[in-house]
């Protein structure tokens, strides 16, 4: 199903001009363009508003932002405070804190040892996709019709995706039939960025706004959700997208079976239960206006968490490069740490 393009890769770094470079996801569809970054605040700046998004790709971006830092001659210093900076960025998405922890024991090394560690996490986020699209397709059935929220695709990752991985890898084995993309906010992230990589790839899409899944469901045209995750916290609750927890608990009504797909990085076991979670609250303007155009009436507000927490009660499995876990999930995250 694949139209043997380039495989779509947002983050990446251009070593001759040490610069860290983003597809810039504000623009899309309409146009592809690449934005080429020089200081960690710039990086900073990209990830609050959405140039690069997705848990595992800030992660890299910012990576890639301390690894470029060092390089242009920030020292152990200068880096732990852009470290810090980076890492306030966004406070749900683990991966991001993940990626800088990982990064700030090479402070001390030379520069090109940050830009190797900055690439072995950009690779085996990708590789951790490939594995996790493999093991996910095993579990959907022939023909599915898959729901997906927000996007948690190759834009979202350093590449292949983690659930589109999952969509990816069901359609290279012939499995899948359509995908329904929820269109989310506060871009409309499903509507321009999951469907614009997956009818890239050839794969059929439909667009939904949030409200349809249940209804779709109820008249059996959805037979599985697959979800990416910001957080996975010990108990096996996931944070992902706002809107996913309703998700789950139409899935679970109508028994349907609701995946979450995402890489050990974003399993948290130092964060006991998704209420411990820090939700992220965004501003009000990014729902009372859309595309530059206010939609509510001047003067009202709205609230805009840009996450929620789905209970492991509701998850049927989480899939991750290790393995897939269902319940009890406390004690099957658990093994897989051992691994
Ligand atoms: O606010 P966003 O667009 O960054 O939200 C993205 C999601 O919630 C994704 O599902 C999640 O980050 C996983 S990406 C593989």
């Amino acid at each position: 199903m694949t139209t043997g393009r380039e495989p779509l890769r947002p983050v990446l770094y251009d070593d001759a001009a040490d610069r860290v470079r983003l597809l810039d996801q504000r623009r899309l569809p309409d146009e592809e363009r690449w934005l080429a970054l020089e200081t960690v605040d710039e990086v900073v700046d990209a990830i609050k508003t959405l140039a690069v998004r997705g848990a595992p790709a800030i992660g890299v971006a910012a990576g890639y932002a301390l690894a470029c830092a060092a390089r242009r001659g920030a020292g152990p210093r200068e880096l732990a405070a852009a470290a810090e900076r980076l890492t306030g960025a966004r406070p749900t998405a683990v991966n991001l804190a993940w990626a800088v922890r990982r990064m700030s024991a090479r402070f001390a090394d030379e520069p090109a040892a940050l830009l190797r560690e900055a690439h072995a996490i950009r690779d085996e986020d990708e590789a951790a996709c490939r594995r996790i699209g493999a093991l996910g397709a095993e579990l959907l059935p022939r023909e599915a019709q898959i729901l997906t929220h927000c996007n948690a695709g190759a834009l979202a990752t350093a590449g292949y995706g983690t659930a589109l991985g999952v969509v990816r890898s069901a359609f290279e084995q012939g499995k899948g039939r359509m995908v329904f993309a929820d269109e989310t906010r506060p871009f409309l992230q499903g509507a321009r960025l999951t469907a614009w990589e997956l009818h890239r790839d050839g794969i059929p899409v439909t667009v939904l706004t949030d409200g349809m899944a249940g209804w779709l469901m109820q008249r059996g045209e959805i037979g599985c959700v697959v979800v990416g995750a910001d957080r996975i916290a010990a108990t096996g609750d996931v944070a992902n997208k706002i809107g996913t927890y309703a998700l789950a608990v139409l899935a679970a009504h109508h028994r349907i079976p609701f995946y979450v797909a995402a890489p050990w990085s974003t399993v948290d076991l130092a964060t006991a239960t998704g209420g411990d979670i820090p939700i992220e609250e965004r501003a009000s303007d990014e729902v009372v206006m859309l595309a530059g155009q206010r939609i509510a009436p001047a003067g009202v507000k709205a609230r805009y968490p840009a996450f929620d927490v789905t209970p492991a009660a509701l998850v049927t499995a989480i899939v991750t490069e290790r393995g897939v876990v269902r319940a009890p999930h406390a004690e099957g995250l658990r093994a897989l740490a051992r691994l």
